[in-house]
């Protein structure tokens, strides 16, 4: 699945100007390639390295820079409010788990799942578990134990580095997560889910606009500039016609 998280290896050192929210001095770390590092995990890991607000993350505690993207779309569209029962689909390393339980605090209800192992988040139900599974649906069902205020996907399948591979790998999991938060919303209630530009289907988009009251593309600063993701911010459910 996806490198989401942070990680280490160091070299080189030069100065240069920051981004990441805080305006520090940016490191220019260098990795060499070694019999056992490829030129992709060199260039990985070297991004990583430089990367602003992986070094945010590791400074504030986060689990994953995508942290700031969770955060800074709930900032500007307040989907995530305290008390709110929140489905985290995608959640490992835990980065957006952790953003959710501190915005629905103590009285609110984290619900996370993972196709890989996640360490545990205090205050987050997290279990291991395929989305794309059959028996997901009602296991999630049974953990949420009642409607949901909010279901948001991260998800991403490995990169394959085919474009259009990538794409229908994505959006069948954002459709997915779609179709899911259709069943288990309560009227009033969000989704928020990574899709590729190119971008949220024709079928999808539709689906969304005739099921939530306004309809959204961001592109949070925290996402990469060079990388084809946006998100979809759909809110206001409406019961659906069943
Ligand atoms: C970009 S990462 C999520 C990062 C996370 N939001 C955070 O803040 O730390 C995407 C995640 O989607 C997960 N994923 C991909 N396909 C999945 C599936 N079928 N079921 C559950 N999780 C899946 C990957 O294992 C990966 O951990």
């Amino acid at each position: 699945m996806g490198r989401c998280g942070s990680g280490g290896i160091v070299s080189t050192v030069r100065g240069g100007a920051g981004k990441g929210g805080r305006g520090e001095r940016e490191l220019k770390v260098r990795v060499k390639t070694g019999k056992n590092r490829s030129l992709s995990s060199k260039l990985w890991l070297e991004r990583q390295l430089n990367d602003p607000y992986v070094a945010r993350a590791k400074r504030e505690g986060y689990r994953s820079r995508a942290a700031y993207k969770l955060i800074e779309i709930d900032d500007k569209h307040h989907v995530l409010k305290a008390g709110a029962r929140v489905l985290d689909l995608g959640a490992a390393p835990g980065g957006w788990s952790q953003v959710a339980r501190q915005r629905v605090g103590g009285k609110g209800r984290v619900v996370a799942i993972d196709i890989l192992e996640m360490d545990d988040v205090a205050g987050v139900d997290f279990t291991q578990l395929d989305f794309l599974d059959p028996a997901a649906p009602d296991k999630l069902k049974a953990m949420l134990g009642g409607p949901a205020d909010v279901v948001l996907s991260d998800m991403a399948a490995n990169a394959t580095g085919h474009r259009q591979t990538d794409h229908l790998k994505i959006m069948a999991l954002v459709d997915a997560g779609a179709e899911f938060a259709r069943e288990v919303l309560r009227p009033g209630g969000a989704f928020l889910a990574k899709v590729i530009q190119g971008g949220t289907e024709n079928e999808l988009l539709a689906m969304l606009k005739r099921d939530f009251t306004s309809v959204k593309h961001v592109k949070p600063a925290a996402s990469r500039a060079d990388s084809a993701e946006l998100y979809v911010v759909a809110t206001g459910f409406r019961q659906p016609m069943r």
